[in-house]
C-alpha cells in the first residue's frame, strides 16, 4: 500500500492530538490544528477586530502596495465583503484554471477552501507562494475521504479481482493525497462543470469508475448525463468492511460512489422543490448538482455555480428563480438582478461554513504580514504527492471545455 504525504500550512503551529483512526472526530473550527485533513486550525496571527471601519481602506492599500507581485482568487461562495477583493471569481474549475495561467504572480491569496488553495500549490511554480488566510477554511465533503481510507478500499478492489479495468476519478473537492491516488492510478480529476466529459474519458479507459467523494456529482452525472442507471451506481462505505459491498456487486458494478457529500447542498429535500413549485407557480429550480439526485431529477436546470450564475444572467426579466447552491452566491443574484424574481431553495438560511471563514479581518493580517515581507498561512503539497496530482489535474485541464453541465 502506498502512503503519500499530505499538504502543510507552514505557519501551524500548534499539534493537536487526537487518537489515532478517528478521522471524522469533531475537531471545533479555529480551534487545534489537524494539518492531515481539511479540518480547522487555529489562526496563528494578531487578527484586526472585525468592526474595525477601517478594514476595507487597509485590505485596498496592501493590495495597492503589492501590485502585480499579488494575484487573489476568489471563489462563488465566499463573502460579499472579501469577494470585492478578488481579482478573479469563479467556480473551482475556473479559479484552478486562472492560478495556473498567473506564473508571474509572486503571491497567490487564495479566498476559497483548503482544497482549492493545494490544487493551486501543485499547478504554479515552486516560486509562487498560495496563500489561505483562514487555515480553517476546510471541506466536510473532502474530509468524508481520508486517504488510508481510499487505499484500503483499492486493496478491496484488488481482492475481488476489480482494480484492473476501474479508473479512479476524484471531484477536485478532495484532498492533495486523493488527487495523487488518482492520478499516480491513471485516472483525473474532474469539478462539477466538466464531470460528464471528465466520466467519457474514464469509460474510453476502463470498464468502471471509482468516483470519490461526492456520491451526489457521480451519481447525478453517471444517470442524468450518461444514461446510466441507478442500479450501475453502488454505494461504497468506507466505514463498512469491504465498503458493505460484495465482491459481485463490485465487479458488476459500473459506478463505485464513495458515500460522501456536500453538507451545504445535501440540504435541499424534494420538499423544497415541491414547496417553492406550490408558493410561485412557474418558478425554474436551477440547482448544482452536489444535491441529492431527486433534487436534481426534479430541478429544471442543473450545473456549477459558473453555470448557476451564466443561467440566470441570461434569464428573461420577470422570471422567477429557485436556486439551489450556497447563500452568499443566491443572495449577490438576487441584488444583481432586481427585475428577476431570485430566491433561495431552501427556506432556511445555510451558509457554508468553512467558506464563511474567510471574512476581512482575516484577508486584511494576511496581506499586511505580506507587505511587512511575512509569508503567513502557505499551503504547500509534498513534491511526490504534488507531482501525482498535477497529472490527474492536468488530465482534468486537457479535457475539452465548455462551461455547462445541462
Ligand atoms: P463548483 O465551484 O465546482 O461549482 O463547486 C461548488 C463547491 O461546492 C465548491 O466547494
Ligand atoms: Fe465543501 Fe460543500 Fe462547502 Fe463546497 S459548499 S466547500 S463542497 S462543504
Amino acid at each position: 500500500m502506498t502512503t503519500f504525504g499530505t499538504a502543510t500550512a507552514i505557519s501551524t503551529a500548534t499539534a493537536f492530538s487526537e487518537p489515532s483512526g478517528t478521522a471524522t472526530a469533531l475537531l471545533l473550527l479555529g480551534r487545534g490544528s489537524d494539518a492531515s485533513s481539511e479540518r480547522g486550525v487555529e489562526c496563528p496571527g494578531d487578527l484586526p477586530a472585525p468592526s474595525d471601519p477601517t478594514l476595507v481602506d487597509r485590505a485596498r492599500a496592501a493590495k495597492q502596495k503589492l501590485g502585480d507581485r499579488l494575484f487573489v482568487l476568489g471563489h462563488h461562495y465566499q463573502r460579499d465583503e472579501v469577494i470585492q477583493f478578488a481579482d478573479v471569481t469563479g467556480d473551482s474549475f475556473k479559479l484552478a484554471r486562472e492560478a495556473a495561467a498567473r506564473p508571474d504572480a509572486e503571491f497567490i491569496v487564495f479566498c476559497g477552501v483548503h482544497f482549492m488553495a493545494e490544487s493551486a500549490d501543485i499547478l504554479t511554480s515552486d516560486a509562487q507562494r498560495v496563500i489561505l488566510p483562514d487555515l480553517a477554511a476546510g471541506c466536510s465533503m473532502a474530509d468524508m475521504a481520508a486517504i488510508s481510507q481510499v487505499e484500503a478500499a483499492w486493496d478491496v478492489l484488488e481482492e475481488v479481482g476489480a482494480a484492473g479495468m476501474t479508473v479512479p476519478v476524484t471531484y477536485m473537492n478532495s484532498t492533495a493525497a486523493i488527487k495523487g491516488f488518482v492520478g499516480r492510478h491513471d485516472g483525473l480529476v474532474c469539478t462539477s462543470s466538466n464531470a460528464k466529459r471528465a466520466l467519457t474519458w474514464a469509460f474510453e479507459r476502463g470498464q468502471r469508475v471509482l468516483f470519490l467523494p461526492d456520491q451526489h456529482l457521480g451519481r447525478n452525472t453517471a444517470v442524468r448525463e450518461m444514461g446510466f442507471d441507478l442500479e450501475d451506481c453502488v454505494l461504497y462505505d468506507p466505514h463498512k468492511p469491504g465498503g458493505g459491498l460484495t465482491a459481485q456487486q463490485l465487479r458488476e458494478a459500473k459506478m463505485i460512489l464513495w458515500r460522501g457529500h456536500c453538507s451545504v447542498h445535501g440540504r435541499f429535500t424534494l420538499d423544497c422543490v415541491n414547496d417553492v413549485r406550490n408558493r410561485v407557480p412557474g418558478v425554474n429550480v436551477l440547482v448544482h448538482p452536489e444535491c441529492r439526485h431527486e433534487v436534481v431529477t426534479a430541478a429544471d436546470q442543473v450545473g456549477s455555480t459558473e453555470y448557476i450564475i451564466s443561467t440566470i444572467d441570461a434569464a428573461p426579466a420577470g422570471s422567477a428563480w429557485a436556486v439551489g447552491t450556497e447563500l452568499n452566491l443566491v443572495r449577490r443574484l438576487a441584488n444583481a438582478h432586481p427585475d428577476k424574481e431570485i430566491m433561495f431553495l431552501d427556506r432556511t438560511v445555510c451558509y457554508c461554513s468553512t467558506m464563511n471563514r474567510i471574512d476581512l479581518p482575516h484577508l486584511v493580517w494576511a496581506l499586511e504580514e505580506l507587505v511587512a515581507g511575512r509569508v503567513v498561512n502557505q499551503i504547500t503539497v509534498d513534491p511526490d504527492t504534488a507531482h501525482y496530482a498535477r497529472l490527474a489535474l492536468d488530465q482534468m485541464l486537457a479535457l475539452p471545455q465548455t462551461v455547462s453541465v445541462d
